[in-house]
């Protein structure tokens, strides 16, 4: 048996998109400013940790798309430590209540939420990154690498994804040109290849994202 039948797509525009990926790292915020940028939408990013590190992904999508402040919201909860979520939490003495997060309203639609390292990332003791996203009904956009190592991590987050019934857009490629992986997860993950990002020789700046989120077709065509 391959993966488990994915679940139905929804016949109309959902308020907006999670976008979640197959590591720490991957791409996630480089292609939610890419997809904020294209479709014009709300950014919001629940759960940011890692703050006494680096300035977090918030600033970092309003720097490269541009856009006015009214496009971003901020982080439900900022957490200092480079940790996940639940064990930063715990060391910060904050108390994370995942399970009362609902969609905030979105100044325009439609809303691009980014998840924090993978899906099964723990929030607390008793949830994980996959269950908000099943919590909260959006579809999902993966966010995979092209190369090496692919096909495992996106077929295993595809099979999470199914398992709870959780639709996915489809998955979009960070890295080197690999159209053969992109074709070998489209058939056995059952799953669309959005697009792909190609591996610039420098970090991508406002510039690449605008350039690349010309090519990204319209939010209602995708419905
Ligand atoms: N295609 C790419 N080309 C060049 N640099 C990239 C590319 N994709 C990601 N990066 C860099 O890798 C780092 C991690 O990417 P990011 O989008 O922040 O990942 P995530 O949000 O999944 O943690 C960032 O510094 C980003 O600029
Ligand atoms: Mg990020």
């Amino acid at each position: 048996m391959l993966l488990q039948p994915p679940p139905a797509l929804p016949r109309t525009a959902p308020r907006g998109i999670f976008i979640t990926g197959t590591d720490t790292g991957i791409g996630k915020t480089l292609t939610s400013a890419i997809l904020t940028k294209a479709w014009q939408g709300t950014y919001w990013k629940p759960f940011q940790t890692g703050l006494a590190e680096e300035a977090g992904d918030t600033p970092t999508i309003q720097h490269l798309t541009g856009l006015p402040a009214e496009h971003i919201l901020p982080p439900t909860y900022a957490l200092q430590a480079p940790l996940s979520p639940a064990a930063a939490s715990v060391l910060e003495g904050v108390t994370l209540e995942p399970e009362q997060l609902t969609l905030p309203e979105a100044p325009h639609s439609p809303l691009i939420v980014e998840g924090a390292g993978g899906l099964m990332v723990p929030l607390t003791d008793d949830m994980l990154m996959i269950d908000l996203i099943a919590q909260l009904g959006l579809p999902v956009i993966l966010v995979t690498r092209s190369g090496l190592g692919t096909l495992n991590h996106t077929l295993l987050s595809l099979e999470a994804l199914y398992q709870r019934r959780i639709p996915v857009l489809g998955f979009i490629t960070n890295g080197p040109k690999m159209p053969e992986n992109s074709r070998t997860l489209e058939r056995l993950g059952q799953c669309r290849a959005l697009h792909h990002i190609p591996a610039p020789p420098s970090a991508p700046e406002t510039k690449d994202i605008s350039r690349i989120a010309a090519q990204i077709p319209p939010w209602k065509s995708l419905w």
